[in-house]
């Protein structure tokens, strides 16, 4: 849906927008404001409404007014769209409405379920969950439902799908050998629900014992499990008013807590917690308490959990429930009280994971450092970094200094991959070309002519010059331009640009930088010559063409 992209990149102002969220301070041509994805105590998220880009020192966050919505409000691109063309009343094109229907359809499947639920044909169903100690009153709240095994509801929603591909794009049918079956079969349902309410999959649970125990929709374009919390849409007001979320493993987890009175939970979804469901809970929570099964699997999932928590500047704490017991059953057995207390004298979280990493490697101080390095080296949150060098220490009996010495010479070795997002690689001279070409379109053409693509060095500045020599466009659009890059190339852009390397007179610096990158390009080639004919033998046909083109070549360095 180019026409809408284009219309809210023409029609926003980027300043507009991300002053309704952060308070922007003017700095020169541009505005500053610390940055909201990564904790700092210094101003270095830096807006330019000149560019309409943002760019992060810190992080190396940047891009366009949709990449902004995307990392605020996390939010796939299609749904950042539709959040500005509501916020500037542009009307959504058709790929919008394929996506309404498909929500429209899931919507209509949830209540087929639920009402079955409630009907002669789910009453298995209805009995399981209340001998489960699920009361009417969670079962309305959370919609949940129940498949039949017969396939009546199946041929009623595939008239309102109008056609099996669409009932198939819901993750509610298959298909299998050119015939059509449901997804689901004789299974209570748990619907999961986004942050706007509407639902986008199911959980599925088996009434009996049985493999697999739950089955989830399989990842459509309006599911996709790593970036969805489970009962978040109902729990996230409790959640922000508390500023902490009890984050559980399992559907009837979450349940249970819920009914019990204890509102700010969240669910995982059964797959373990990923870096995306950490910044979703970000947005409602300081605090977590993960209240996970306390099994192997479970302590090693909360240490992951513990990892991508701590990347967002989210303080962790970690409860260890009796062994053989679940959230669920612990309530049931112990009550509220006894819970509450649990959770109120929750563990640290530094002390859980230094506790477990040192069972886990046996003790194994250099494996353990090893293991904490490679999670700090991708910590975006400096500050956080340095609690975790200032606990571990203390927790593993280590040094500071020791510490701080090994992380230092780990980072050194791996110093590239560290600063990737925060530096320029590239050869100055290609820097400023790219600068100049997305500064002032005019010398485009300049540079076109005179350089070829496979004369650049940097990969990522030789392919945004293929992608600026593809676009013809006038008037040259930066947003618009940014909105076909991949992450790298956007970063690197806007990181590029409000550096902001100063530009007096773009034409004569243009040349200036093409002839110094064709004599860097010329002495490149002597020198290669120059080995070359080292190595041939001397005094033959070889040798002599060899020295020709050689001459050849000085002469034109020296003109
Ligand atoms: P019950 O109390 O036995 O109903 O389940 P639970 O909610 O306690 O779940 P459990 O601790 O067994 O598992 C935690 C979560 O992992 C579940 O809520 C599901 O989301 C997920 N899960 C469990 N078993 C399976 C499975 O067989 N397949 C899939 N895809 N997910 C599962
Ligand atoms: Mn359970």
């Amino acid at each position: 849906m180019p026409s809408v992209i284009d219309e809210i990149l023409a029609r926003a102002d980027i300043v507009e927008v991300i002053s309704s969220y952060y308070p922007l301070k003017k700095a020169g041509k541009n505005y500053r404001t610390n940055c909201p994805f990564h904790l700092e105590k210094k101003p270095s998220f830096t807006v330019s409404p000149e560019k309409q880009i943002f760019h992060c020192f810190g992080c190396g966050a940047g891009g366009n007014v949709i990449n902004f919505i995307m990392l605020q409000e996390k939010v796939e691109r299609r749904e950042a769209i539709k959040i500005l063309a509501e916020r500037l009343g542009i009307k959504i094109g058709r790929e919008d409405a394929r996506i309404l229907s498909l929500y429209k359809l899931l919507g209509e499947a949830c209540q087929i379920f639920h009402n079955f639920l409630l009907s002669p044909i789910g009453k298995r169903a209805h009995d399981y969950l209340k001998e489960r100690g699920i009361t009417p009153e969670t079962l309305k709240k959370f919609s949940l439902g129940y498949v039949p095994s017969g396939k009546a509801w199946f041929n009623e929603l595939r008239k309102k799908a109008g056609s099996d591909a669409n009932l198939i794009k819901t993750g509610l049918a298959l298909e299998r050998e050119g015939r059509i079956f449901p997804y689901f079969w004789d299974r209570v349902m748990f619907p999961i629900f986004n942050l706007s309410g509407k639902v986008v999959g199911f959980g599925g649970r088996m009434l009996r014992e049985g493999e697999p125990k739950y089955l989830n929709s399989p990842e459509t374009s309006v599911f996709e499990k790593g970036k969805i919390l489970y009962g978040l849409n109902i729990s996230r007001g409790e959640i922000a008013k508390k500023k902490t979320a009890i984050l559980v493993e399992g559907y009837m987890d979450l349940l249970a807590l819920y009914q019990a009175g204890i509102e700010n939970v969240c669910a995982s979804l059964g797959t373990s917690f990923t870096p995306h469901q950490a910044s979703l809970l970000r947005r409602f929570a300081e605090r977590v308490v993960i209240l996970y099964d306390p099994d192997e699997a479970g302590q090693d999932a909360s240490l992951r959990a513990l990892e991508s928590l701590w990347n967002e500047g989210i303080k962790v704490e970690v409860v260890i429930l009796p062994s053989g017991d679940d959230p669920d059953s612990f309530l049931k057995h112990s009550g509220k009280e006894k819970l509450l207390q649990l959770l109120e004298s929750a563990q640290d979280g530094f002390e859980f994971y230094f506790h477990r990493l040192k069972e886990k490697e046996q003790g194994n101080t250099r494996k353990i450092m090893e293991r904490c390095f490679y999670f700090w080296q991708d910590l975006k949150d400096v500050w956080m970094r340095d609690t975790l060098i200032q606990r571990g220490a203390e927790l593993l009996n280590i040094d500071v200094s020791v510490l701080k010495d090994a992380w230092k010479s780990f980072r050194k070795k791996k110093w590239s991959t560290v600063t990737e997002s925060l530096t320029l690689p590239a050869k100055p001279e290609e820097q400023y070309l790219l600068s100049l070409c997305l500064n002032f379109p005019s010398v485009r053409d300049r540079i076109f002519t005179a350089l070829s693509l496979e004369e650049i060095e940097d990969p990522t500045i030789s392919r945004i010059f293929a992608l600026l020599k593809e676009k013809k466009d006038d008037p040259f659009s930066l947003s618009t331009f940014l909105e076909n890059l991949e992450d790298k190339e956007r970063k690197y852009i806007s990181a590029l640009l409000l550096r902001g390397i100063p530009h007096s007179d773009p034409e004569k610096e243009c040349d200036d930088c093409l002839r110094k990158i064709k004599e860097q390009r010329t002495r490149k080639k002597i020198r290669e010559l120059q080995e070359k004919i080292r190595r041939v033998e001397k005094g033959s046909e070889e040798e002599k063409n060899l020295l020709k083109t050689l001459q050849e070549l000085m002469r034109r360095d020296t003109a």
